[in-house]
């Protein structure tokens, strides 16, 4: 369990804070050498980078935007000159939306799709050659219940997780032949910055925790597990699948 990652190489995208963040923590702890970015929250990333480097884990950081192409290329250039390869990629970055449909400016529409799906699409397509060179390759797409089913003032954050889930699909398919997996893990409400406005005060929490019927709310921890599970060996048949991690919110809807 300790070494599942020994020597593989990961990317994790928005890892500064929330889920991505204990996401490159667990693969460092489990031996992975890990390029830790993301857009903004320059300290954030330095904090997951002292944290790798406390475990004796092997990290570099850099500031990506992930709407970014050219940044996307240099970030895939740099992980492949300073760990040789690319092994694992954690699509994770990703931006929430809470704005009535009616209310939706250009604008704010673009920063959701070109974060949530035009940044998997652009980060998948650029790890893809080294991928497919070395026939080897784990992608997880962190996507949403919300790309499930729909939530007042989601809409076009609907609209980027369900498109996620289906390019996690599409690529599954277009890879095949190739010994590269491809899957999304759909988290429900877990604390992080997205969240922690949402879930404010104690009455509204109560009423989300009355809706999941695990009677709490998910932690980063909740959906890493998933994520390393489907980017390990053992996960080496589970293709173009996403994997609910919501403690059974989604199934009282
Ligand atoms: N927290 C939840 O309840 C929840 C539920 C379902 C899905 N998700 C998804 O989980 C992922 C991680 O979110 P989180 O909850 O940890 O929130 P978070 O705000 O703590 O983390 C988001 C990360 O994405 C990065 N990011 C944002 N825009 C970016 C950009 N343009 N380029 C590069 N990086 C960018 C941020 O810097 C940060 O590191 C997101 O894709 C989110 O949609 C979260």
């Amino acid at each position: 369990m300790a070494s599942r990652f020994h020597n593989k190489v990961a990317i994790v995208t928005g890892a500064s804070s929330g889920i991505g963040q204990a996401v490159a923590l667990d693969l460092a702890r489990e031996g992975a050498k890990v390029m830790i970015c993301a857009a903004r929250n320059v300290e954030g990333l330095e904090e997951t980078r002292k944290a790798i480097i406390d475990l004796n884990g092997v990290c570099a950081t850099m500031t990506v935007d992930v709407r970014d192409q050219s940044a996307i290329t240099a970030c895939v250039q740099a992980t492949l000159e300073q760990f040789g390869n690319i092994d694992i990629l954690v699509n994770n970055a990703g931006v929430g939306q809470f704005m009535p449909f009616p209310r939706m400016s250009d604008e704010e529409y673009d920063r959701v799709m070109d974060t949530n799906l035009r940044g998997t699409f652009a980060f998948c397509r650029a790890v893809l050659p080294t991928m497919m060179e070395h026939n080897y390759g784990k992608i997880v797409n962190v996507t949403s219940i919300m790309g499930e089913v729909a939530a007042v003032g989601q809409s076009i954050y609907n609209a980027s997780k369900g498109a996620a889930k289906l390019l996690t699909q599409g690529l599954a398919v277009d890879v095949s032949g190739h010994n590269i997996n491809v899957n999304a893990v759909a988290p429900g409400i877990i604390v992080t910055n997205i969240t922690r406005r949402m879930l404010g005060d104690a009455e509204r929490e109560r009423y989300f925790v009355s809706r999941i019927p695990k009677g709490r709310i998910g932690q980063p921890a909740d959906v890493s597990a998933a994520v390393l599970f489907l980017c390990s060996d053992e996960a080496s048949y589970i293709h173009g699948t996403t994997l609910v991690v919501d403690g059974g919110m989604i199934c009282t809807r």
